[in-house]
C-alpha cells in the first residue's frame, strides 16, 4: 500500500552543525518543533539513491529515544527506504549498529546517543549517521548536511501510527518494510567469531578469578549480560547496573576514573575479590580496563592490545597497522615500530579511522578518550576491547596490572595524563586558542617554565586514502626531550567550551615507572598554563577532570 507523503514547512534553526561524532544538543532543544526532523531531513536530502534501500536505526535508550524513533521512521518511509533495521526496543549499542549496517549491507544507519553525556529530560541527546561502511560520516557530508540544515523549507512525513517495538518481528509504514531485530544477535556472532570463546570461558570459570562489568546502567547492559554471563557461563551478578535508563540512573555513563569510581574502588578493595573490572559508556563504544587497585591508560591499553595480537585468533596472522588520534600517546607507536608494521596519526573522532580500516592500512585503531577497535566494525567497541583483554588474560594467565608493568619494562612507559577544563565561556575558549595559535611560531627553541620546546604547529591531517585535508586539528607543542602537550577543544560538549590538555612524557628507566602519573608530569602543567595562559584567560587554576 503506498502511502501519501506529506510535506510539512518549515525554517531553518541556526547550530545544527554536527561535532566530533553527529549533533549532540539538549533535549529542550531536540524537543523544539521541527528540530530533529530539519536535522533528519537534511541527512535524506544530502543522500541520493536511497529508494528501495536498507536503513539502520537504534540507540542508547537515552531520553527521547523512544520518541525520536518513531519520528525517523515516518520520515525514512517518505524518503523512499524500502527496509528499516531497527533494534528492539529502539536498541542498538553504537558498534552493533555498525555490525548490522555491515552484515546487512544497508545503505546506512542513524543512530541515536550522545554517547557519554548525561541523560533525561534535561540532559542531552544526540544523533549521527553513518555510511554503508558502518561507521561515521566523513566530514564532507556531514558539511553538506549542515549547509542544507540552513536552507531548509520543508520536511517530509507520512501519517501513520506508531510501531510497537517492543517484540522482534515485522511491520510496515506504507511499502517501507520495518524489521525489528533483536538488537545483540549480529554484534555478539561477531564478537564470537573472533575471539577464543571456549578460553575465555575457561578463565571466567575459575575460582580465583571473578569480574565484574559495569554497564552504568547504558546500552550495554543487554549485551554484556547475553555475551558474559550467557555465552561465556560468567556468574550471573557479573554485570553490574545493566538495565539501560532513560537517565542513566542519574550518572553521567562515562567509564573514566570519576564516573566510574564505585567500579574502580572495588578493584582497589582487597576485600572484594575482584581480579578484573571493565566499564562501557553510554552507547557501548568506549571501554575502561581495571585491574587489581590499576585503571589501565587507554593509550596504554591500545599498545598492550597491538603487542598482544598474535593471541588472538582474529590477528593472529598479523596487523596490517595500526592507528590512534593525535592526542593519544605514542606508546603503541613503539609497539608498532618493533612489529615493523605503520602507525598512523589521525585527527581525533572516529570518523577518520574508517578510511584507513576500509583500505586495509590498519587493523587496530584507538583513542586516549577509552575508544579502542577494530576492522571487524568502523566504530570503536567497548565489548570488543573487554574480550580483548580477557582473551590475552586467558593465555597469558597473569593478572591485567602485570601485563600493563611488563609492556612497560619491554617498551619503556608514556606516561600520560588528559586535564579537561569544563565549562569555560566560549569567547574566553576562543580567545585562549587563538593567542595560542598565533604564538606558535615564536616557540620553537624557547624555554617555557624551564622546558626547552623544539617543535610547535597546529595539526593538519591529510588521509593517505582519499587526499582529503583536515586543518587545526589541535596545537601541538613538542619538547627537546620527547615530551608533548596537546591542546584542543571539545566537539561533542552541549555547554559552553571544554579545554582538553593531553600531556604526555616517555619515561624509559623502569625504576621510575611507579611515580605517580600526576606527579611526574607536573612539569608540563606548569608549562601547558605559562604558554597558553589557561589561568590568566579562563581564571581556572585547575582542571575539572583529570584522566
Ligand atoms: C571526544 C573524545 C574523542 C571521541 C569523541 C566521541 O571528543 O575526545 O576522542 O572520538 O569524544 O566519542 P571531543 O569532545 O574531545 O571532541
Ligand atoms: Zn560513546
Amino acid at each position: 500500500m503506498s502511502m501519501k507523503v506529506i510535506s510539512v514547512p518549515s525554517t531553518p534553526y541556526a547550530g545544527q552543525k554536527p561535532g566530533t561524532s553527529g549533533l549532540r544538543k539538549k533535549v529542550t532543544v531536540f524537543r523544539q518543533a521541527r528540530y530533529l526532523e530539519n536535522f533528519v531531513q537534511a541527512i535524506f536530502d544530502t543522500l541520493s539513491g536511497q529508494q528501495g534501500q536498507t536503513l539502520v536505526l537504534g540507540g542508547d535508550g537515552r531520553y527521547y529515544n523512544d520518541v525520536a524513533i518513531q519520528t525517523i521512521l515516518r520520515m525514512a518511509a517518505a524518503a523512499g527506504f524500502g527496509r528499516v533495521l531497527v533494534g528492539r526496543d529502539g536498541i542498538l549499542s553504537t558498534p552493533a549498529a555498525s555490525a548490522v549496517i555491515r552484515k546487512w549491507q544497508a545503505f546506512g544507519g542513524i543512530i541515536l546517543s550522545a554517547s557519554h553525556n548525561e541523560g533525561g529530560p534535561a540532559g542531552d541527546f544526540g544523533i549521527k549517521y553513518n555510511l554503508g561502511n558502518g561507521g561515521p560520516a566523513n566530514e564532507a557530508f556531514t558539511d553538506a548536511v549542515y549547509r542544507r540544515t540552513q536552507e531548509i523549507s520543508a520536511y517530509y512525513t507520512v501519517d501513520s501510527s506508531d510501531i510497537d517495538l517492543s517484540r522482534t518481528g515485522e511491520a510496515s509504514i506504507g511499502e517501507m518494510l520495518v524489521c525489528i531485530i533483536d538488537p545483540v544477535a549480529d554484534h555478539a556472532e561477531l564478537l564470537e567469531s573472533l575471539f577464543d570463546f571456549d578460553r575465555i570461558a575457561g578463565l571466567l570459570a575459575r575460582p580465583d578469578f571473578r569480574m565484574r562489568f559495569d554497564a552504568m546502567h547504558a546500552v550495554t547492559g543487554p549485551y554484556a549480560h547475553a555475551i558474559l554471563e550467557g555465552r561465556l557461563g560468567a556468574p550471573a551478578g557479573t554485570v553490574v547496573n545493566g538495565t539501560p535508563l532513560p537517565d542513566f540512573g542519574g550518572g553521567h555513563p562515562d567509564p573514566n576514573p570519576v564516573w566510574a569510581a564505585e567500579l574502580v574502588n572495588a578493584l582497589a578493595d582487597s576485600r572484594s575479590g575482584l581480579s578484573f573490572g571493565a566499564a562501557s559508556d553510554g552507547d557501548g563504544d568506549r571501554n575502561m580496563i581495571v585491574g587489581r587497585n590499576f585503571v589501565v591508560s587507554p593509550s596504554d591499553s591500545l599498545a598492550v592490545l597491538a603487542a598482544n595480537h598474535a593471541l588472538i585468533p582474529a590477528y593472529a596472522g598479523g596487523l596490517a597497522g595500526v592507528a590512534r588520534s593525535m592526542p593519544t600517546s605514542c606508546a603503541v607507536d613503539r609497539v608498532a615500530r618493533e612489529l615493523g608494521i605503520a602507525c598512523y596519526e589521525t585527527p581525533t573522532g572516529w570518523k577518520y579511522f574508517g578510511s584507513l580500516l576500509d583500505a586495509g592500512l590498519a587493523t587496530l585503531c584507538g583513542e586516549e578518550s577509552a575508544g579502542t577497535g577494530s576492522n571487524h566494525v568502523r566504530e570503536k567497541d567497548g565489548l570488543w576491547a573487554v574480550l580483548y583483554w580477557l582473551n590475552i588474560l586467558a593465555v597469558r594467565d597473569m593478572p591485567a596490572d602485570v601485563i600493563v608493568r611488563e609492556h612497560w619494562q619491554r617498551f619503556g612507559r608514556n606516561v600520560y595524563s588528559r586535564h579537561d577544563y569544563e565549562g569555560i565561556e566560549t569567547a574566553k575558549a576562543d580567545r585562549l586558542m587563538d593567542e595560542l595559535r598565533a604564538r606558535l611560531p615564536q616557540l620553537p627553541g624557547s624555554l617555557s617554565n624551564g622546558l626547552p620546546i623544539a617543535a610547535a604547529d597546529d595539526f593538519a591531517y591529510v588521509d593517505p586514502v582519499d587526499g582529503s585535508r583536515s586543518e587545526r586539528q589541535g596545537v601541538r607543542i613538542l619538547l627537546e626531550d620527547g615530551s608533548r602537550v596537546v591542546f584542543r577543544l571539545s566537539g561533542t560538549g552541549t555547554e559552553g567550551a571544554t579545554l582538553r590538555v593531553y600531556l604526555e612524557r616517555f619515561v624509559a628507566d623502569a625504576s621510575q615507572h611507579e611515580v605517580p602519573t600526576q606527579e611526574a608530569l607536573a612539569p608540563l602543567v606548569g608549562l601547558a598554563d605559562a604558554v597558553a595562559q589557561i589561568t590568566v584567560i579562563t581564571g581556572r587554576t585547575c582542571p575539572d577532570v583529570i584522566s
